[in-house]
């Protein structure tokens, strides 16, 4: 969604709600995934909501169903209040990383940064505090999290806003986020279904995705979010197979409802209806913001109430629409003591400890010739690049962060918050410097013009580098949302040229919402070391600082392969419709199976320490064949049992303490047609002291084993030998093994 809403001041959040959302969220202990199972979370919340029908007016139904109209309410999305079953004005609110428009809330960082720290804690606790957060500002609904666009192009705008293109890395992502946020309190919305891979002619292009991608792509992580209970799913703005995403019955009613036994609500993307009735019977159930920009067209309100009365529109999908919005609502326990509205509301609490620590644990080391890092008390340093150094104009001075002036912390677009503050890098890295008595100087520009002076004599030169995205709402110098090539911003390609030929210990930073071609900058022997910063937000100098000085080893993992060339990736932004005819091979799945080298492939991560992987074991129960079990929300029950297990011994040879992000990969056996030779299906990340020791422990579910069979339609577990690789990525595979299903 996008343009601009205004918020109306209300009642203060009650801390002691915020206190209790809080205390009820503890990150999970283990790192095999808790999940909730079965239909059973949502059996109480369905009596109550059939209840609650009982009592509503068919116009009672529509004005729950029906947004009030663009700008309208406090809120980006409101609905009516229903005062005979205590329905609230519901508030919807973007985004993704916490609440829009929020002046006392927290900027958290953007959902690719939590995919790079493959850590599930810090990712649930990110979900958790911003539940907490919106709920704090009694939003209902927070639209968020991400996993459309999955990211097949390297390009897309909003990538950024999700966790990568692997979908069992997303999936895992998008149930931690999900059942953080929800176990706070808030209602979660997992978006945009489905499709929705670029911003260019994203209202007017069909998404044309055969049966077979789809299942093992781009649904597999709504599945998850389904999995998750997740009480809402949005619908997006394209088409699929030429008809409206959200009038989509193959994708609403058949996939999402039927096949994942999705028990929760479908809303609009903002304007994204265009019938009445295609989209009531095309499984939509809500919509978003109720009237177009010009708050002239609306679809249902007044229309949708004479489309049920002649019978276009059955009064049984009215109150199937009804129902699960309500049933959503009790599901989050939002029926009692929800705070008042006030998105103003100071509820940033001690989440900035969350921001920093994703902000550091998601850098990753690319490059640290004879290291170089950590930094050893250097007597002075130079620090270059207007991205080291805070817009001059203001840290919220450009509209949705429609800009890429001074630090980069997050995109553009609705999926954009305040921040609160920012620490620019190059004030950390000042006031670090100052414990060692370092000599700091600041080429705060990215000129090359003098650039060697302030370079030259330094101990290290450090760089800061950006490439920034966003939604196609906003053009920013020339980039309409998608970026027009993957090479850094500002000339950083000349910049660094210039700084590595003054000083033969340059370091790169790159601050980027997605893969940047380094090729020019690796040629270069003064670059020494290259830190993938990514998108940090307001805790960027600090996040950094820690890993540049050695407080922590950097323990980030790339959520996407670095290509030497856009070209590699075989994917790109498409002018007209989008076939999808890579099919299953985007991203490393391409990488491999075309036998391109990537320069860092997905996965890679350089620490300041060692691991070494030993003594793989493998077992099973898994039999061949299709699942069987009743549909629970994610689909076939049986599809979420474990039926394998992995584990391998990780130990720290290195000096200093780190963390490891152990990954399995898994190779069906010949009986899958046309395979991808690896995917992800297991990562487990054990920060270990120097000299220590630790299990990684692989849970395999059924899913896990399991292709798309189009004939079957259903999820097949083929016969034969599964290869397994464990390894520090995608390619750096250090223990094999073989997994034998009869
Ligand atoms: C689109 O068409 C393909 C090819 O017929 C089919 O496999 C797929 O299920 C369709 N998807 C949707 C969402 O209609
Ligand atoms: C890691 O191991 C490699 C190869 O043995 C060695 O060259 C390197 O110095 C080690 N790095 C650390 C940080 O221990």
């Amino acid at each position: 969604m996008h343009l601009h809403a205004h918020a109306l001041a209300g009642l203060a959040a009650s801390a002691a709600a915020l206190a209790r959302a809080e205390s009820e969220t503890t990150p999970s202990s283990s790192h095999a995934r808790a999940v909730p199972s079965g239909p059973e979370a949502w059996t109480a919340a369905y009596s109550s909501a059939a209840a609650a029908l009982a009592k509503m007016s068919q116009s009672d139904k529509i004005n729950i169903v029906t947004g009030v109209g663009w700008n309208k309410g406090p809120c980006v999305g409101n609905t009516s209040p229903i005062g005979s079953v205590g329905y609230p004005q519901l508030c919807l609110q973007d985004g993704p990383l916490g609440v829009r428009f929020g002046t006392g809330t927290t900027a958290f960082t953007p959902g690719i940064q939590a995919a790079s720290t493959w850590d599930i804690d810090l990712i649930r606790q990110r979900g958790a505090y911003m539940g907490a957060e919106a709920k704090g500002c009694g939003v209902h609904v927070l639209l968020g999290p991400v996993a459309g666009p999955l990211g097949k192009n390297a390009a897309g705008g909003r990538n950024w806003e999700g966790f990568g293109p692997d979908p069992f890395l997303t999936g895992i992502a998008m149930a931690e986020t999900i059942e953080g946020m929800q176990s706070a309190g808030v209602q979660a919305t997992a978006k945009h279904y489905i499709g929705n891979e670029q911003e260019l002619n994203r209202e007017t292009m069909s998404s044309n995705i055969d049966d077979r991608t789809m299942h093992e792509l781009y649904l597999w992580p709504f599945a998850d979010a389904v999995h998750a209970n997740v009480a809402s799913v949005m619908c997006s703005y394209n088409k699929l197979n030429s008809t409206w995403a959200c009038e989509s019955d193959r994708a609403n009613n058949q996939l999402l409802k039927k096949e994942l036994g999705f028990q929760g609500y479908v809303m609009s993307d903002w304007n994204a209806q265009h019938t009445t009735n295609g989209a009531a019977n095309g499984g939509m159930d809500m919509t978003m913001p109720g009237s177009d920009y010009g708050g002239k067209t609306i679809l249902w309100g007044p229309q949708l109430n004479s489309a049920v009365n002649s019978n276009q529109v059955s009064k049984a999908r009215l109150d199937d629409m009804a129902k699960r919005i309500l049933a959503a609502w009790y599901l989050t326990g939002q029926n009692s003591g929800y705070p008042a509205i006030n998105i103003k509301a100071s509820v940033q609490g001690n989440h900035k400890e969350n921001v920093r620590a994703v902000g550091r644990d998601g850098i990753v080391l690319l490059k640290n010739d004879g290291g170089i890092l950590p930094l050893k008390k250097p007597s002075k340093i130079a620090v270059i690049g207007s991205a080291a150094v805070n817009n001059d104009k203001g840290i919220n001075s450009c509209t949705d962060k429609g800009c890429n002036t001074g630090a980069l912390g997050m995109g553009w677009g609705s999926g954009s918050v305040n921040y609160p503050y920012f620490v620019a890098p190059y004030d950390a890295i000042k006031s670090r410097a100052q414990t060692d008595g370092t000599t700091v100087t600041l080429h705060n520009s990215d000129s090359t013009a003098n650039v060697a002076s302030a370079a030259s004599g330094a101990d290290a030169a450090i760089v800061f580098l950006t490439s920034d995205s966003g939604e196609g709402y906003i053009t920013v110098e020339k980039v309409l949302g998608d970026r027009n090539d993957l090479d850094p911003w500002h000339g950083g390609n000349q910049l660094v040229q210039a700084v590595a030929a003054a000083n033969k210990n340059t370091i790169v930073v790159v601050h980027s919402v997605g893969p940047v071609i380094l090729e020019t900058i690796l040629a270069l022997p003064g670059v020494r070391a290259v830190v993938w910063a990514g998108l940090p937000s307001q805790e960027s100098g600090n996040a950094l600082v820690d890993v540049l000085y050695g407080a922590t080893a950097p323990s980030g993992k790339l959520p996407y392969t670095i290509a030497k060339s856009a070209s590699d990736y075989g994917t790109a932004v498409v002018r007209g419709d989008d076939n999808f005819a890579e099919g299953l091979f985007i991203d490393y799945r391409h990488f491999d199976k075309a036998g391109i080298a990537p320069r860092f492939e997905f996965g890679f991560g350089l620490s300041y320490t060692n691991f070494t992987y030993s003594d793989i074991t493998i077992t099973t129960t898994a039999k061949s064949g299709p699942a069987t079990g009743t549909v629970v929300p994610g689909g076939r029950e049986d599809l979420f049992d474990t039926v394998a297990t992995v584990t391998a011994t990780i130990t720290n040879s290195g000096s200093v303490a780190g963390a490891e992000v152990a990954q399995l990969y898994l190779s069906l056996p010949a009986s899958a047609p046309s395979a991808p030779p690896r995917q992800l299906r297991g990562f487990d990340k054990l920060p270990l002291a120097p000299g220590a020791t630790a299990t990684a422990t692989f849970a395999l579910r059924r899913r896990d084993l399991s292709y798309w069979d189009v004939r079957a339609q259903n999820w097949v577990v083929p016969a034969g030998s599964f290869g397994v690789s464990v390894g520090a990525s995608s390619r750096d595979i250090r223990l094999t093994g073989t997994l034998s299903v009869t």
